[in-house]
């Protein structure tokens, strides 16, 4: 069984591999993800904005004006097609490699918090989201798109039995519980919006 810390490991290792294709694997997803990506961001209210799992920036187009954008990865390689599309977009972006589970920033340093697509493959979700709270000021807004177990009886138990083989071939946990992880991590005022059937929520809550 892996370590936390192997678990990390491995996530920073398939992304690695994965960096120069994930572009074009998403390409078709896009089409529907960059309309709630835009609605997702229309809710950032701007000034300090930490995204966590920037990837290869598929937000950067959306980012709003006037907010001092952090962003984090913990794959390089992912973050260095992050860096050119900020470039060629002309974005000022400060971008670190970073673990979810360990940010190395001070407490309440940011109004919002933002991450797309990515605490299904934080191996403890949990510990990622009680860090995005802790570097939040009191008061700051945590802005979520995620893909989660499917509410269906059926088709949640067919994603618990497909998980371990999506784990193995994408890193990625198709069954993860993201709403109720949100309030374990200490969150208040969780909303919730659902589209693809309630696999894919948009999550806003407060600090
Ligand atoms: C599915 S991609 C999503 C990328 C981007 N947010 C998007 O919407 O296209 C997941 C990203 O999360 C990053 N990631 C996974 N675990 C992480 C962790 N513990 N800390 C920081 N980044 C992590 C991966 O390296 C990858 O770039």
């Amino acid at each position: 069984m892996n370590t936390p810390a192997t678990a990390s490991e491995t996530v920073r290792r398939r992304y690695n591999r994965s960096a120069r294709f994930y572009d074009t694997e998403q390409k078709m997803m896009e089409r529907v993800a960059g309309r709630w990506r835009r609605e997702l961001w229309s809710r950032v209210p701007g000034g300090e904005v930490l995204e966590v799992g920037v990837g290869t920036g598929a937000n950067m187009p959306f980012y709003p004006a006037g907010a001092h954008i952090t962003a984090i990865d913990i794959a390089e390689n992912m973050l260095a097609r992050a860096g050119a599309r900020a470039a060629k977009l002309g974005l000022d972006v400060d971008l670190d490699r970073m673990d979810a589970e360990h940010l190395d920033f001070a407490d309440g340093r940011f109004d919002s918090v933002v991450a797309t697509f990515v605490f299904c493959s934080v191996p403890d979700p949990v510990a990622g989201l009680q860090e995005a709270r802790r570097v939040l000021k009191p008061g700051g807004v945590l802005l979520l798109m995620e893909h989660v177990r499917s509410q269906n009886p059926l088709l949640g138990k067919l994603m618990d039995i497909l998980n371990p083989v999506v784990v193995r071939v994408a890193g990625a946990n198709i069954n993860r519980h993201t709403v109720d992880n949100v309030r374990t991590a200490g969150f208040e005022e969780v909303s919730v919006s659902s589209h693809l059937r309630g696999i894919v929520k948009l999550i806003e809550a407060r600090k």
